[in-house]
C-alpha cells in the first residue's frame, strides 16, 4: 500500500499530524523535497514535536527515510536529532536512511537567501531564510555538495572552494564574504556521524514496494508553492507536488498508490503573495489566535481567510488526489457564518481556476457562498455522527465543491482528535 500526503493549500494544512496518525501502521515514512523550511507538528498526549527535516514517522518508530529530493542541512539535521532523542525519541542507523545524492546546505546558502531578500526590496518572498532556494540553484547548477561527498575530504575541500568560489562576485556586490573554510572543517568534524545514516535508499524503497510494504510518502509546504504550479514567484524553490515524489525517491510508479490532500478547513499562508481570500478583519483575528496560526519555522504570524475551493480543486487535479482530509474544523467553532470561494471575479470575467498572470491575480475579487456556523463545540470529535448537523453540511458542501470525497476530519491537534469517517485504512 502506497501513500502520497500532500498539502493542497500553501502549507501549515497539518501534515505532521496526519502523517503520524497514518503511520501506525506503515513500514516506511519517506520526505521527498523541500528541507528545513518545513514545519512539521505533532501532538501526543502533552508531547509535542516539530519536525523540519525527519519524517514524522521517526516518533512512532518506524523506518524513515530522506529523499535526494530533499536539500539537506547537516548541522539542522543533526540538531534535530539531539533535540528529539532528548525527548525520548529513538533515532538511529536501523530507522534512519538518508540518501547518499542528496545534496546540502552550506553556510553560503543561508547568506545568499538572505542577501537575494535584500535586493528584492519590496517584493520580497518572505522566505524561511534555511537556504533552500540557493542550495537547489547550486543542485541543478551541478555545483552541489552530496552527502556522498563527505567519503573523500580532499575532493570535498576543492568541491567546497568551487561552491564558494562561483558566488564570490555577489557577495563582494552586497559586502558579504565567507570563508569556505568554516564549511569544510564543520563538515569534517560531523560527516562520521551524518554518513552512518547513508544509504541506497532508491532501492531499499523499490525493495519495499516490490514486497508490497506499506509506504508513506510525506510531502512539505503546499501545492501552492509549488515552483512550477504555485503562485510563481512566491513559492518554494521544489517541486511540492505528488509528482515529485518519484524524481525525489527514485520510487517507481507503481499501483496502489493513494494520494492524500491535507486541507485546513480555511486558508493560511505565511510569507508574501496574492491570497485573494484573505481577511484583514476580526474573523481573519479569530482565526489567527484560534487556531494559533503562528510559523513552526520562523514564528510569523500567518494571514488567514476563507476556504478557497477553487485553489483545493486545483491542487486536487495536479496532485491526483483520491481523498482531502480536512484539518482545524473546531476553529470554525464560533462561526455564526462560514463563507467558501467558489469563484473569481475580474471585472465582467468569472474564473474557476487561479490565472499564473500576477497582473490578473492582484485584481481578482472572491465570490462566495454562506453556510450557517454550528457555534458549538467539535473539538477532540472522534465520530462522524457526533460531528453538529450544520458542521456536517459544511463538509458535505466542501465535498460538492471540490467534487472528492473529504475521508478523514481532523477536530484538533492531538493525535486521537481525528475522525476516520469512511473508514479509509480500517483504523476504527
Ligand atoms: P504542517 O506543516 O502541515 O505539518 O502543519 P503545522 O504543524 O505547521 O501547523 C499545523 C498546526 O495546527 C500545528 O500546531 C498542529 O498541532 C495544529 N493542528 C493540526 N490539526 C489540528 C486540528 O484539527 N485542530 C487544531 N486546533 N489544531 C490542529
Ligand atoms: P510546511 O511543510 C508554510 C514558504 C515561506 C515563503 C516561501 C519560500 O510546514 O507546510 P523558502 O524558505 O521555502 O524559500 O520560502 O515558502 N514556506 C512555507 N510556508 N509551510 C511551509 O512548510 C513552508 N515552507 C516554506 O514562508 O513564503
Ligand atoms: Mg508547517
Amino acid at each position: 500500500m502506497f501513500y502520497t500526503i500532500v498539502g493542497t493549500q500553501w502549507g501549515d494544512e497539518g501534515k505532521g499530524k496526519i502523517v503520524d496518525w497514518l503511520s501506525s501502521k506503515a513500514d516506511f515514512v519517506v520526505r521527498f523535497q523541500g528541507g528545513n523550511n518545513a514545519g512539521h507538528t505533532i501532538k501526543v498526549d502533552k508531547n509535542i514535536y516539530k519536525l523540519n527535516l525527519l519524517p514524522s514517522g521517526i516518533i512512532r518508530n518506524k523506518k524513515c527515510i530522506i529523499g535526494n529530493g530533499v536539500v539537506l542541512d547537516p548541522w539542522a539535521l543533526t540538531n534535530e536529532i539531539s533535540n528529539l532523542r532528548n525527548q525520548k525519541i529513538n533515532i538511529n542507523n536501523n530507522n534512519l536512511f538518508i540518501a547518499e545524492n542528496v545534496c546540502l546546505i552550506l553556510p553560503i546558502h543561508k547568506l545568499i537567501d538572505e542577501i537575494n531578500e535584500e535586493s528584492r526590496g519590496n517584493n520580497l518572498i518572505g522566505t524561511t531564510k534555511k537556504g533552500i532556494g540557493p542550495a537547489y540553484e547550486d543542485k541543478v547548477g551541478r555545483r552541489a555538495i552530496r552527502l556522498c561527498d563527505l567519503n573523500d575530504h580532499l575532493n570535498l575541500e576543492l568541491k567546497i572552494k568551487y561552491l564558494y568560489d562561483f558566488h564570490f562576485p555577489r557577495l563582494e556586490k552586497y559586502n558579504r564574504s565567507i570563508d569556505y573554510n568554516e564549511a569544510y572543517e564543520g563538515l569534517i568534524k560531523i560527516s562520521n556521524e551524518i554518513l552512518t545514516y547513508s544509504a541506497p535508499v532508491w532501492k531499499i524503497i523499490n525493495d519495499a514496494g516490490k514486497k508490497n510494504k506499506f509506504i508513506l510518502f510525506e510531502g512539505a509546504q503546499g501545492s501552492l508553492l509549488d515552483i512550477d504550479f504555485g503562485t510563481y514567484p512566491y513559492v518554494t524553490s521544489s517541486n511540492t507536488s505528488s509528482g515529485q515524489i518519484f524524481s525525489g525517491t527514485g520510487f517507481g510508479i507503481k499501483e496502489n498508490h493513494s494520494v492524500l490532500g491535507i486541507t485546513k478547513a480555511y486558508t493560511t499562508r505565511v510569507g508574501s503573495g496574492p491570497f485573494v481570500t484573505e481577511l484583514d478583519d476580526e474573523i481573519g483575528n479569530h482565526f489567527v489566535e484560534k487556531g494559533q496560526e503562528f510559523g513552526t519555522v520562523t514564528k510569523r504570524k500567518r494571514r488567514c481567510g476563507w476556504f478557497d475551493s477553487v485553489l483545493v480543486s486545483q491542487s486536487i487535479s495536479i496532485n491526483g488526489i483520491t481523498d482531502v482530509v480536512l484539518t482545524k474544523l473546531d476553529v470554525l467553532d464560533e462561526m455564526k457564518e462560514i463563507k467558501i470561494c467558489t469563484g473569481y471575479r475580474d471585472g465582467e470575467k468569472i474564473f474557476n481556476y487561479l490565472p499564473f498572470d500576477q497582473n490578473i491575480q492582484e485584481k481578482l475579487i472572491p465570490i462566495y457562498e454562506s453556510l450557517p456556523g454550528w457555534q458549538s463545540s467539535t473539538f477532540g470529535t472522534t465520530n462522524w455522527n457526533d460531528l453538529p448537523k450544520k458542521a456536517q453540511e459544511y463538509i458535505e458542501c466542501l465535498e460538492s465543491k471540490i467534487g472528492i470525497k473529504i475521508s478523514i476530519i481532523s477536530t484538533g491537534p492531538d493525535r486521537a482528535h481525528t475522525i476516520d469517517r469512511n473508514n479509509l485504512l480500517g483504523y476504527n
